[in-house]
C-alpha cells in the first residue's frame, strides 16, 4: 500500500512501508499548504526542477532530517554546495534503485533557474517512481508532449500526477489529453488554485477522464488517498 498525501502545489508525500518521500517542497512559502512535522522528516526528498515552487525548503529540510536530495546532476550539486549531506543525481532517461524501490528522470517541457539571479539548474524533469508495486508518475510543471504515449507505454502507471492550473503548465483540456497518451488507472490534478493566476475547478479534469476510464481523484490541502 502507498498512502499518498498532497501537500499543495505540487509537493506530495508518499509513505510506502517504513519509507517516506516528499516531493517538490513548497511549505514555508506557499499560505496554502498544510504540512504536518512528519512531512518534513522525510528519508527521500525529489526536486523536479530549479524554481522556487518546486525546490521550495528542500534544502532546509534535508540539512535538518539528512534527508537524500534526489534532482537532477545540476540542483544536487547546488544542494552540495549549499551543505546538504546526501544527494543523489541523475538525468532525463536515467534512473536508479533506492531503499524504497525506484526514480527514473523523465522529460518535461519547462524552465529549471535557481533564484532570482537565473542560475543553472539544468533540465526540468518529472519522475517515474516505483515503490511496493506501484507506479506513480509525478510529470512536474511541463506543457502537454506526445512522448507521454511512451511513458505510458514502457509502464503501467497506476497514478499520475499532473498540472492543470495553466499559464506555466498544461491547463485542464490538455491534462484531459496527457491522461489519454498516459493511460494511467487513477490521475490526481496539481498545480493549481494555489493562487489566481492558476486558478481553476480540479472536477472539469475529473469528468474530463471519465470518459477515459480513469479515476480522477481531487485532493484537498493536507489529504491523502491509498493505493492498494
Ligand atoms: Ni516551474
Ligand atoms: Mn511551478
Amino acid at each position: 500500500m502507498v498512502k499518498v498525501t498532497f501537500i499543495g502545489h505540487s509537493c506530495f508525500f508518499l509513505e510506502s512501508g517504513s519509507h517516506k518521500i516528499l516531493i517538490d517542497p513548497f511549505i514555508a512559502g506557499n499560505p496554502v499548504a498544510k504540512a504536518t512535522e512528519d512531512h518534513k522528516k522525510a528519508d527521500f526528498i525529489l526536486v523536479s526542477h530549479g524554481h522556487a515552487d518546486h525546490l521550495g525548503d528542500a534544502i532546509k529540510l534535508a540539512k535538518e532530517s539528512g534527508a537524500t536530495v534526489i534532482s537532477n546532476f545540476e540542483i544536487c550539486t547546488h544542494c552540495d554546495s549549499q551543505g546538504v549531506k546526501k544527494t543523489h543525481p541523475l538525468h532525463i532517461g536515467g534512473g536508479n534503485e533506492f531503499p524504497f524501490g525506484s526514480v527514473k528522470l523523465t522529460i518535461a517541457h519547462h524552465g529549471s533557474t535557481l533564484g532570482d539571479k537565473l542560475e543553472y539548474g539544468g533540465n526540468p524533469a518529472g519522475f517515474i517512481i516505483r515503490t511496493d508495486g506501484k507506479v506513480i508518475y509525478h510529470s512536474g510543471d511541463t506543457g502537454l508532449f506526445l512522448d507521454m504515449k511512451l511513458i505510458g507505454e514502457l509502464d503501467r502507471i497506476d497514478l499520475a500526477l499532473l498540472p492543470i492550473g495553466g499559464n506555466f503548465t498544461m491547463d485542464i483540456p490538455d491534462a484531459i489529453k496527457a491522461v489519454e497518451f498516459l493511460k494511467p488507472k487513477k490521475a490526481i490534478p496539481m498545480h493549481y488554485n494555489t493562487f489566481d493566476l492558476i486558478a481553476c475547478n480540479p472536477g472539469d479534469f475529473v469528468d474530463g477522464i471519465k470518459p477515459l476510464g480513469v479515476e480522477g481523484i481531487v485532493l484537498g490541502f493536507g489529504e491523502s488517498c491509498e493505493l492498494n
